[in-house]
Formats: structure tokens, sequence, C-alpha cells
């Protein structure tokens, strides 16, 4: 890495592979690595951008072994950046394409479920590695494996995080005993959904975990909401804008004390342009009031393409939990819906809620701890 050109408001370094990659002077005195601007234990930044000077200038620069050291105007301050740290925080790069943040695959019918056992994630670093860097990259995955025990669910959300606790309390008992007197009886199916859209923030991740599962049917089904939104746009750019454009809305008054209620897009995208994630639950659809008359029957055509797509059978991955199994869903991404049931037995799962951030910031750590970059 070579210092290619040294102008006041800006630098310009020179790979190996003969890019020119371009750090403003007031970026890189911003993010000086020094410690009266960072403190050296905890990495916080000590100034504020007040504390700056407006206008900043590069008065020397150079490169030294790995590092670049560079002098700024008109503190008198010397900076050093190794060259590393510069090129993975290089902004001066071609944008992100598509939608997708990167790490993040997008799939349908074919995706390979990615599962573990309950004990190997718990006593391996590099088990629970891979594990949670796959529900990064695919927003769902599963357990294997676990006690048949009330209240395991929560060894899971340990592994990687907090319970989210609401109204449904600490953990949620999702049970129904198949009347043995009525074959007829057939649990009702329910169409994928992302759980508790009426929240704002809603709860990032959900977790369900099977005690029984002995009637006929009661499968699980998981749907990516980002392919959804990928394949929308493909066919239908203008729709897909209306409902990353207008708000819809959501909300639960079934008990009571209780009106929740939000006013998010169906399919959220970042300032941007990324996928950030998708709200979609007929159960607790609110009527939507805040797409302008003229767009409306647009915005239904567009909204009806979307849930055709939900009730694609190519868009959906299907299994049957057994006891002692449980899956995790990204709640901002991925949809899960569950097949009606009949016949003798019960269904018994519990759930709980937890938080993305939390089960990110553990795989950073455990990237960073084994030296792999997670940028
Ligand atoms: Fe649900």
């Amino acid at each position: 890495m070579k210092l290619h050109d040294v102008q006041g408001d800006h630098l310009t370094l020179l790979t190996p592979q003969n890019d020119k990659i371009r750090f403003h002077a007031i970026w890189l005195r911003d993010n000086s690595l020094d410690p009266t601007t960072r403190d050296p234990a905890n990495g916080q930044r000590l100034v504020t951008l007040n504390d700056l000077p407006e206008f900043v200038t590069l008065d020397a620069a150079e490169v030294e072994a790995s590092d670049l050291v560079v002098t700024f105007a008109p503190e008198g301050l010397t900076a050093r950046f190794p060259l590393s740290w510069l090129m993975a925080h290089a902004y001066d790069v071609a944008p992100v394409s598509g939608m997708l943040e990167p790490g993040i695959t997008t799939w349908g019918e074919e995706m390979q479920v990615y599962s573990a056992p309950l004990e190997e994630l718990k006593n391996s670093d590099a088990v629970r590695r891979g594990w949670l860097s796959a529900m990064k990259r695919l927003g769902f995955a599963k357990i294997t494996d676990g006690p048949v025990k009330p209240g395991a669910l929560f060894d899971v959300i340990d592994l990687f995080g907090h319970v989210r606790e609401t109204n449904y309390g600490r953990h949620f008992e999702v049970r129904t005993e198949v009347n043995p007197t009525n074959l007829a009886f057939t649990g009702l199916g329910l169409q994928a959904h992302t759980d508790n859209p009426y929240r704002d923030p809603v709860p990032t991740l959900q977790l369900l975990y099977c005690l029984e599962n002995s009637a006929d049917g009661g499968d699980s089904i998981v749907v990516d909401g980002f392919r959804v939104a990928e394949r929308l746009r493909a066919e239908n750019p203008d729709g897909f804008a209306l409902l990353t454009q207008y708000p819809a809305r959501f909300e639960y008054a079934g008990s009571a004390g209780v009106r929740l209620q939000s006013r998010r897009a169906i399919i959220e995208l970042s300032a941007d342009g990324l996928l950030q994630g998708v709200r979609f639950n007929n159960r607790s659809a609110a009527p939507i009031v805040d797409v302008p008359f003229e767009q409306m029957a647009a915005y239904y055509a567009a909204y009806r393409r979307f849930a055709q797509l939900v009730d694609d059978p190519s868009m959906a991955v299907r299994f049957k939990l057994e006891p002692g199994e449980c899956f995790l869903v990204d709640n901002t991404r991925v949809m899960h819906a569950r097949t009606g049931y009949s016949g003798t037995g019960s269904r018994w799962l519990q759930g709980c809620y937890a938080d993305k951030d939390g089960l990110l910031s553990t795989l950073s750590a455990l990237e960073h701890q084994t030296g792999m970059a997670a940028e």
C-alpha cells in the first residue's frame, strides 16, 4: 500500500491492485485513533464533532511500515492509522448493488435447513459461531436434541442473548389437544406471518420450542420475506415502491388493558434502499388509511401479489418439529406458518421473543475472538 497523493482536504492511497482509495481530512480527523480522541480502553470517542476545527486539512502524511501517519492542521495533532483498519473502513468504493446487506442470502424451497444439537451449541464456540452465522445469513435456523422439558427454550436464548418480555409474558404457550372423540376436528392452519407487527419496534427474533407434536399435520413452514420482496420488485417495481412508501397499520386489542398499534410499511427499506424488514400478518392488520385515494387500488394489487408470493409453495420450507427441537426466526424478515392438524394427539410448543442485536453482537464477538473479520 502506497500513498499516492496528498491534497489539503483529502489524501489518496494506492492499493497493491492499483485501486485508488480516497479519505477526507475531516473523516480522518474525526476517526483518529489517538488517545485524546478515542479512549484506548473501550474505544469510545472522547470528543464531539464541535470540538474539532471546522476546516481540517492535512499538513503531512506518510506510510510508515503498515501504518498511515497523518498530521492535521490547524491543531498539529499527529495520528496513526493501521492500513488494514483504513481498508476495512474504506468508503470510496462501489456501493452495494441490489437490496441486500452483504452477508445476507435469500432463499426459497431449496434452502438447506441449518441445524445443530443443543448440547454442542452450549459446549463449542465453533458450533455456536456457525449456527449464529447461519441465523444472520438466512434469518432462520433449527436446534435438535434438546430436553423435552418446559422452560428449555430459555437455554436456547442463553446461547446468544436475552428474552424480550411482552404483555404475553416471558414466554407463551401454543398448546392444542386435538379432540380424540371427534376425528373430523381439524386444527386451523395459519398463513405465514411475522409476529407482533403491532409493536414498534417488533420483537426481532422469535423462538418456538416443541414439547409435543403427535397430531397428524401441524407442520411448520418458513418463508423468506426478503425473497418475497425481491420477487415483487422484479415483477412490479411500482407496486413494490408503494408497499415501501406508505405505512400499513397493525393493531392488537385482544385482552383487557392492551391496545397495541403501529403504523409501518409492509416492506421497510433503509435510508439507502436496502431491505430492512417486512411486516405481514393478516390477523392483526388494521384498516390502511395512509395511502392516498388515487393510489389505494394499486397498493391493494401489490399487497395481494405480496400475499400470493408468501403462499407460493416454491417459497416455503416445510418441516415437522419433534419434541426437543426448536427453531429461531428473524422476525423482521422470515415469516412462519403452521399447517392444519387433525386426528388424535396433542401439540405443545413454547415460544418467546428475543432481539437480533444481541445475537449479532455474540456472533461478532465470537468472530473477533477467533480472528475472523466481522466485516
Ligand atoms: Fe406466529
